[in-house]
């Protein structure tokens, strides 16, 4: 039984997992609530949210997987990359509960959390991986379980970045992916035709901020834009954000012949971009791996997932082991 903590930005959450797939509980106390007012993730109240939540998320995950604290013989948690003071919580907690009954410690890349989330109750097999995150857009070529190729990154923004900066813009309410998405529901997606920027490059990198900018000017050649106006602009944003997600995840299936694509991270919650991606994965005849909306943005199953393939592998870390604000996969 492993028990997992995540901590990296402002979600604090604890989750219990049977290795290697069975998970027994998965909490996420969120604060986005705390940080809302502020337009954007604060961290010295992030910090100290974790600090007072911990214990709760803890207490709450093993009684909800029916499991005692003598029962866990791994502790786990993410050690980056995410804000330092944040990801120091989870860190030390998973430290300390793991030297009070002599178990072994697994610190864990929260990308590699993300990467594994379309796999929680299955095997890890050979795919490419597409996480769309807040803080991350990245291809990656998965051979297996720690053999990873990063084959496509951001260059700019990252597509969830970009999703909360046009929310802002259009005054939605933090953070902005949402509730982009809940306005483009109701928008016309061809009204406005912004750039579908690096669509064609040549490689699998991304770059959003032109899109993003593109609004921008929209924006204020259109002054204070009705409310069908806002809908608009979310719809043709987000048709031109998945179009190019879409195309670089298939251009990556072929170009490194994996006949697997799983999409996870915090956008993958995206109605239109599960439908875009879910057609043309099956127009080229690939298999699609989606991570459940539940898992999709942070939590600690992805990472109990990634610890327990760690400690079927005794890959345990050293309680001297810090945390990386800039953790790279
Ligand atoms: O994976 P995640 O929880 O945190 C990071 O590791 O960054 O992703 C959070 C990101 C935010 O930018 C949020 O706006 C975006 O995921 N997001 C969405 C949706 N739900 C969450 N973006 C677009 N559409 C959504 N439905
Ligand atoms: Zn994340």
């Amino acid at each position: 039984m492993i028990l997992a903590l995540e901590s990296s930005c402002d979600e604090t959450a604890a989750a219990v997992l049977s290795p290697p797939s069975k998970l027994l509980s998965s909490i996420v106390s969120s604060q986005a609530k705390e940080h809302e007012p502020y337009g954007g993730v604060v961290p010295e109240l992030a910090s100290r949210n974790h600090l007072v939540l911990l214990r709760p998320t803890v207490e709450k995950a093993l009684s909800s997987a029916s499991v005692t604290f003598d029962e866990i013989e791994a502790f786990a948690a993410t050690s980056g990359p995410g804000l330092s003071s944040s990801l120091l919580i989870g860190n030390t907690a998973a430290k300390a509960l793991s030297i009070s009954i002599q178990k072994p410690f697994i610190a864990i890349n929260h990308m590699e959390g993300h990467l594994c989330s379309p796999f929680l109750d299955m095997e890890i097999k050979p795919h490419i991986g597409l996480i769309v995150s807040g803080g991350h857009t990245l291809l990656v070529k998965v051979k297996q379980f720690n053999d990873y190729q990063v084959i496509g990154n951001s260059l700019d923004d990252a597509a969830g970045e970009a999703f909360d900066k046009v929310g802002k813009m259009l005054g939605l309410s933090y953070p902005g992916g949402p509730e982009v998405e809940k306005e483009a529901t109701k928008g016309d997606s061809k009204r406005y035709n912004f750039p579908r920027s690096m669509l064609n490059s040549g490689d699998l990198n991304f770059s959003f901020s032109g899109i993003k900018t593109s609004v921008l000017y929209k924006l204020k050649e259109i002054g204070t834009p009705d409310k069908q106006t806002v809908s608009d602009l979310c719809a043709s944003f987000q048709s031109a954000v998945i179009e190019i997600l879409v195309k670089k995840a298939l251009n990556a299936a072929k170009l490194y012949n994996l006949p697997t694509i799983a999409l996870s991270g915090g956008v993958a919650c995206n109605g239109s971009l599960r439908n875009l991606i879910k057609k043309k994965a099956s127009e080229e005849g690939l298999e699609l791996l989606i991570v459940d909306k539940k898992y999709s943005t942070d939590n600690a199953a992805m990472i109990a997932r990634a610890a327990s393939e760690r400690f079927i592998r005794k890959q345990f870390s050293s309680l001297d082991s810090d945390v990386n604000p800039n953790l790279k996969i």
